[in-house]
């Protein structure tokens, strides 16, 4: 097992100090309010797990309770210990289609693709698609469909494949029904048909479909008779199946450590459920934005991360927490930037807008490539000369204390979850805490954080509108 370097949620930003005026102390939070939470934050860890003791024993639940799809919280553990065999088959059939192919078409979307796109952002080589495939460690090119309805981004990526048999399709959909899906499959498998000249057996290895236990999906992979098809379990919700095949076949694909990943959630698990609040990133995360936004009117949470690599992570959790608990006229809007990018975009509103906001940084401690430093120049035009020796970390930590500065001295109050490495344990840990906290926040206000009923409106009208006979 590979060392683990904890994650860590700093909220010390977020106290206003004692012995400040009321103005400053009512821009923050203060020993009271927290005095306040512990308690309610201890009950609504009990109530999680309670979920999923119950789940497990197969308790019938009434109405309100349902769905109840509390499989995730635990599956890190079943994967490492019980359910070995399948993480070991994960790992085989995920090596075994990137050895064959030199390009894998991941189709899914929601929380059927945007877990793998995380991993593949903040863990593959930025330019992991347009660098040798040797520089890849052997590893297949990997594209994201499926995930919208975009003429010419499909025929793009048609373009790419048409007329060629070196590659594969990763399908995945729990209910088997999405139309996005399962157009871009029935396009991409009719392509895969013809570029291997309808050789069934190469069909067969070649397309790889993660489904529910049921559903048309499932019906479609046992006609094609794909060798693999794995089952997304009863009781996982889509955008917490990140560490089930969902996320963990297109990582093995990509030559992930998803044990390492799988590692940190449970390592995440240990620390939520022993951890007194106050000391637990989990509790205290979910704590800290529910008071920012109840008492201090912050109902929109930047996740303000600092690095290219995190993007597609905010992008996931933006999902986790809409989808989860934008329910019933309630919940927070999430907004992911990247900074400094952003800086030149949303800073301005970020610093002088509306105080409508709680900004979370998420900070990575160690890069994984040697350090650019500014080197002296005989064309100092740019007046760079007076920063040579400058590393980019250097500049990147400047911005970071800066803008945070910049913040505090006009009262607007930000907290920093901070990774140590951009790598599969620090983000098993993330994704275990976040998927956590936002069931742990749906227990404390009385929302069912898993189904999306507001979804089915649209793909109702659309089916409707699609299958109506003039
Ligand atoms: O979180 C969810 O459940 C959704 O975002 C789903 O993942 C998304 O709608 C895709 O559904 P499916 O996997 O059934 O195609």
């Amino acid at each position: 097992m590979k060392p683990l370097a904890p994650i860590t949620y700093d909220y010390s930003g977020l106290i206003a100090p004692k012995e400040s005026p009321p103005f400053v102390r009512q821009t923050g939070l203060v020993d009271a309010d927290l005095k306040w939470l512990v308690p309610r934050l201890t009950a609504a860890r009990q109530e999680v797990l309670d979920n999923l003791a119950m789940y497990k024993r197969g308790a019938v639940l009434p109405e309100e309770m349902q769905p109840l799809d509390a499989a995730f919280l635990d599956l890190p553990e079943r994967l490492l210990g019980e359910d070995r065999a399948l993480l070991d088959q994960i790992v085989t059939v995920g090596d075994r289609l990137a050895k064959e192919v030199d390009r894998v078409l991941v189709l899914g979307i929601g929380g059927s693709y945007m877990g793998a796109r995380a991993l593949m952002e903040a863990c593959c080589h930025p330019y992991h698609n347009q660098i040798s495939r040797q520089r890849r460690g052997g590893r297949p090119q990997i594209f994201f469909e499926g995930n919208n309805v975009d003429n010419d981004a499909l025929q793009g990526l048609l373009d790419l494949v048409e007329d060629t048999d070196d590659w594969g399709i990763v399908v995945i959909s729990k209910s088997g029904g999405t139309l996005e899906t399962a157009v871009a499959f029935r396009v991409f498998l009719d392509a895969l048909r013809k570029g291997c000249g309808d050789d069934q057996e190469k069909i067969r290895r070649r397309v790889i479909p993660i489904t529910g236990e049921s559903g048309r999906l499932r019906q479609l992979a046992n006609a094609l008779g794909c060798h693999d098809i794995f089952t997304i379990p009863e009781g996982v919700g889509g955008r917490f199946s990140v560490l089930s095949a969902v996320g963990l076949v297109p990582a093995a694909v990509m030559g992930l450590d998803v044990s390492h990943l799988l590692e940190g959630a449970a390592a995440m698990n240990e620390q939520f459920r022993t951890a007194p609040p106050l000391e637990n990133p989990t509790l205290d995360y979910v704590g800290m934005t529910r008071l920012m936004e109840t008492r201090r009117g912050a109902t929109i949470r930047v996740l303000s991360t600092w690095g290219k690599g995190l993007e597609a992570v905010g992008l996931w959790y933006d999902q986790l927490l809409s989808e989860s608990l934008g329910k019933n006229g309630l919940g927070a809007t999430p907004l992911t930037v990247v900074n400094t990018r952003d800086l030149h975009s949303r800073g301005q509103q970020h610093q002088e807008g509306r105080r409508d906001k709680l900004i979370t940084n998420l900070v990575v401690e160690k890069t994984h490539r040697e350090w650019i430093a500014i080197e002296p120049s005989e064309f100092d035009q740019d007046q760079l000369n007076s920063l040579s020796g400058k590393t980019l970390p250097d500049i990147l930590q400047a911005a970071f204390a800066g803008t945070n500065q910049a913040y505090a001295d006009d009262l607007r109050r930000t907290a920093t979850i901070r990774l140590p490495r951009l790598d599969e344990g620090s983000l098993g840990q993330l994704f275990q805490m976040l998927m956590l906290a936002t069931v742990v926040e749906g227990r404390l206000v009385g929302i069912n954080p898993f189904g999306q009923p507001g979804v089915e409106a649209y793909k109702r009208n659309m089916n409707a509108i699609l299958r109506k006979t003039s």
